[in-house]
């Protein structure tokens, strides 16, 4: 192996790895497909390495930090193996890396993609030994980014301020951007970030990585700059909270990285990665979504059959193509008549709805539009039948007060008979009400206590990872059991917004601000992960301000509506409908065209992009 080089070929990413004398594992190039001419007179062991690892660069910032069964705390590894397969689109690079003493094996694996620029990494970490291993931390990349001037850009915020954007330049020591609570990351943080090593990046100028993970739990980027030597990027779960007890022979396998490297500026990144999301990742990703009309905003709560038929009547009179009837048609002892209760009490409010919700689907069915129903299945209120006959059934730490958010509490997917609950709600959903093709899976608070009876004492951390995967495992059943049903994920907002979790949704709601000002700047950063045809965009009264203008926001992204209808004027109806048409006509375009950003609304009062048909060229700006 010793003197090998390993290009792993992304396409317009590139990667070079090469071994050094001694077996460690080095990064020898990053960039576009130049990126593989590497001066051969350098000595390999100069370069930076490609997985630092705690105990090994004492003065970096470890991808990898584990103690082993006998205590020992550090891990230097040498490369022992390398394999390399096709899968349909490109290829899967595997290198073993053992540790030199300890009973440790560590794969890096890259999935390439160089039809469209991307390469996926994640890593494979085994205990070799005898003893249980602790695995404080692994991050799924830590690539180092050539360049003296980095740059970094990263986006938070919070409830209603999803997408906030921060440019930075970096100056020596650690920027960590991370989210936690678990169940709503994104609202908190992004999972993605820019890395520019040469100088800012512009839309179309300058070299940059964007870099994601493929993760719907809570997320961390590490960006270090050392000085006078090169900076380096880790991208990987959030390990605080989240360690690993690994017994003789188990293994951990981390979520995926996507890295794309652009030298034309930071749109070619996003391009890259929507066109990726839509071939590869996102669910039925080339179907053409429907325009949905919603009802929380002009209801609410405040819901019976009379009510909801009107709103149906207004959806189809502007054009809409769903009708989703959201929170409050539920409960029965603890009726949804607020958020305080009724959570979990999935049987239609026979007060609000005294012949169950069959008028309203056929009503809505009769008007020409399919129906929609709102879901939060992952939850429940204590004000409730279901906590009240399972008060176990919660993520909660025994003994330890069980605090609320949005007055509820996460339900323990890992226990086998919850996880057989959260199904069965979806499964009776849609089998109660044929005619129901569409879903709004919801999830409103994030993880406090945390903890489980169905892990060990020594495995409560293991929580953070398996409750991401087991949730994950219901939405692939789901999608499996109900592929007639599209479904759109929302967390809060924005809050599950990452590539990994819309393997199984159609489209993520973008967030509950819907002011059409601060959605162009909301919209605008999340076009840097996510292409349009995945974030819906409403119509609402949020903000009060002009019709027109609020769809003409709403036209760049997954058109359609969040308002009572009644309030409309003639002329504002005209003007809904419309634009309706408009979506209609240009959906094509904006879900499946490719984005160029044009004019920033971040620090500014203007904004302007075009989505462009790649096929003629053809621009809607
Ligand atoms: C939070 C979501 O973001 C809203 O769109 C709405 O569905 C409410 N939950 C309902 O409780």
């Amino acid at each position: 192996m010793t003197g090998d080089r390993i290009v792993i070929d992304g396409g317009a990413t590139t990667l070079v790895l090469g071994v050094a004398d001694d077996g460690r594992l080095h990064q020898l190039g990053l960039g576009g497909p130049d990126a593989a001419a590497i001066d051969a007179s350098f000595p390999t062991s100069l370069y930076p390495l490609a997985y630092p690892t705690h105990g090994e660069e004492v003065l970096r910032e470890p991808a990898l930090r584990a103690t082993h069964g006998t205590g020992s705390t550090s891990v230097r590894l040498l490369v022992d193996g390398h394999s390399e397969q096709l899968h349909p689109h490109g290829r899967v690079h595997r290198i073993e890396l053992v540790d030199r003493t300890a009973p440790l094996l560590v794969v890096l694996c890259w999935r390439t993609w160089p039809e469209h620029g991307v390469i996926e990494q994640w890593v494979e970490v085994t205990n070799t030994g005898d003893a249980p291993t602790v695995l404080h931390q692994a991050a799924s990349a830590a690539p180092a980014v050539p360049g003296d001037d980095p740059w970094f850009t990263h986006w938070g915020g919070g409830w209603a301020q999803e997408w906030t954007e921060t440019t930075e330049p970096l100056t020596p020591g650690v920027k960590s951007v991370a989210s936690a609570g678990g169940v709503r990351p994104s609202l908190h943080r992004a999972p993605v970030v820019l890395y520019a090593g040469r100088g800012r990046a512009t839309e179309t100028s300058g070299s940059v990585l964007a870099a994601t993970l493929l993760w719907g739990g809570d997320v961390r980027f590490d960006a270090e700059v050392a000085l006078h030597r090169h900076t380096r990027l880790l991208a990987g779960f959030q390990h605080r909270g989240a360690e690993r007890r690994l017994d003789p022979g188990e293994w951990f396998v981390t979520p995926a990285a996507a890295l794309v490297w652009s030298d034309e500026g930071i749109g070619a990144t996003s391009r890259a990665l929507h066109r990726w999301a839509r071939d590869h990742k996102v669910r039925d990703g080339h179907r053409p979504r429907s325009i949905v009309f919603n009802n929380w905003e002009a209801m609410f709560f405040d819901l019976d059959t009379d009510k909801v038929r009107a709103v149906v009547d207004g959806a189809a009179a502007v054009g809409a193509e769903v009708f989703l009837l959201d929170d409050g048609w539920f409960g029965d002892r603890h009726p949804r008549d607020d958020d305080q209760q009724g959570l979990g009490d999935w049987m239609v409010d026979a007060a609000k709805f005294p012949d169950g919700l069959g008028p309203v689907i056929d009503h809505t069915l009769a008007a020409g539009l399919r129906f929609g129903l709102w879901v939060e299945p992952e939850m429940v209120n204590p004000r409730s039948g279901l906590y009240e006959q399972h008060p176990d059934w919660v993520v909660a730490e025994p003994g330890r007060e069980r605090r609320e958010e949005r007055n509820q509490l996460v339900l323990d997917v890992l226990q086998p008979e919850v996880r057989d609950f959260v199904l069965g709600v979806i499964d009776e959903a849609v089998a109660l009400h044929p005619g129901i093709s569409y879903l709004k899976w919801d999830a409103n608070r994030d993880l406090f206590e945390v903890g489980s009876p169905a892990l060990p004492a020594d495995r409560q951390t293991h929580l953070a990872i398996d409750r991401v995967r087991a949730t994950e495992e219901i939405m692939a059943e789901v999608a499996r059991r109900h592929p007639e049903v599209d479904l759109m994920l929302c967390a809060s907002g924005g809050g599950r917004s990452n590539l990994e979790t819309l393997r199984w949704f159609h489209e993520l709601w973008t967030s509950d601000d819907t002011d059409p000002i601060d959605r162009v700047r909301i919209q605008w950063g999340a076009s840097h992960l996510l292409p349009a045809s995945v974030l819906p965009a409403h119509v609402t009264r949020w903000g009060g301000k002009p019709i027109g203008f609020a769809c003409a926001v709403a036209l760049s992204g997954r058109f359609g509506f969040d308002l009572d209808p009644a309030t409309l004027t003639d002329q504002e109806r005209a003007t809904a409908t419309q634009a309706t048409a408009t979506a209609k006509q240009i959906r094509t375009v904006v879900q499946f065209g490719d984005l160029h950003r044009l004019v920033s609304p971040v620090g500014s009062s203007r904004a302007a992009l075009a989505y462009v048909d790649p096929a003629t060229g053809k621009d809607r700006r």
